[in-house]
């Protein structure tokens, strides 16, 4: 199994690397500006007994895309992980004086970026007649958070061309769903954690999620243990739920 995964280099991709390689998976990454951080992960994975690459893919340039599976090779599963944060921060800007740019610029890579990514994995699946997608996708569409209305609308983008493409592609064995992360422990970015407490009170589990929580998670989707689940938004216990961001 060869599997694909954009944004490869940090955060919730990274760990989704390491968990398909510890599965045996060979595992192709993508990364934007982390080329030393990719090459890390890649060390990891084969440190993990599998076969490991990093390929360059910038969802804001479109003429990245294609070459970048091109030189990956065929796929048996993606998973659209990389994301353009954007600059708008939850709270940070009332949605008026959101720039029309920024509007633009999150459509063009978080959406317009993910379907041609897509558009070019997607014919060696259909060939094959096996294959998994799995998008990455966000709390903050869904729960409506103030500010980042871009990110999440191009997320909520997401939800519907996962549905319409699970109709598409599930005649030729592509089973295609979202995992939905709430607020994840990456490492990556620090919040107080006075904030990280009071989120986890409010999730079911009372606690917030790891990036290898999410990687389990999106394994499972993108892997034959998905037997015949698609077309679904399968959301991570990390979501707090629609009162989480009235902080
Ligand atoms: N962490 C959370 O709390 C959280 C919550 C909800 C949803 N998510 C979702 O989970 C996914 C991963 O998040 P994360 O926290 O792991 O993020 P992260 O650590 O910031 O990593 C983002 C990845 O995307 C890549 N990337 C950034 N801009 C890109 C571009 N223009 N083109 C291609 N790749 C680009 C980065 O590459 P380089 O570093 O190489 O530039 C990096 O590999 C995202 O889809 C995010 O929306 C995360």
């Amino acid at each position: 199994m060869h599997v694909l995964i954009t944004g490869g280099s940090s955060g919730i991709g990274a760990a989704t690397a390491l968990a398909y390689a510890r599965t045996g998976a060979d595992v192709t990454i993508t990364y934007n500006t982390g080329a030393d951080r990719a090459a890390e992960v890649v060390k990891r994975i084969e440190e993990a007994g599998a076969r490991g690459a990093a390929v360059h893919l910038d969802l804001e340039d479109h003429d990245t895309i294609g070459p970048a599976v091109e030189r990956a090779g065929p796929v048996d599963a993606l998973v659209a992980n990389a994301v353009r944060w954007g600059s708008v921060q939850p709270g940070g800007v009332s949605f008026e004086d959101v720039p029309p740019a920024e509007w633009s610029a999150a459509m063009h890579a978080n959406v317009v970026g993910n379907a041609l990514l897509v558009r070019a994995a997607l014919p060696g699946m259909r060939r094959k007649g096996w294959g998994r997608i799995v998008f990455v996708s966000s709390g903050i569409g869904e729960e409506g958070v103030p500010g980042p209305g871009p990110y999440g609308t191009a997320k909520m983008a997401l939800h519907g061309m996962a549905r319409a493409l699970a109709w598409e592609a599930g005649r030729d064995g592509v089973l295609v769903n979202v995992a939905v992360a709430g607020l994840t422990i990456t490492g990556v970015r620090a919040f107080p954690q006075e904030v990280l407490d009071r989120l986890a009170a409010r999730t079911p589990s009372r606690r917030l999620s790891t990036a290898d929580d999410m990687a389990a998670l999106i394994v499972f989707l993108g892997s034959a243990a998905n037997r015949n689940l698609t077309g679904e938004i399968i959301r991570d216990g990390s979501n707090a739920g629609r009162s989480a961001h009235a902080l």
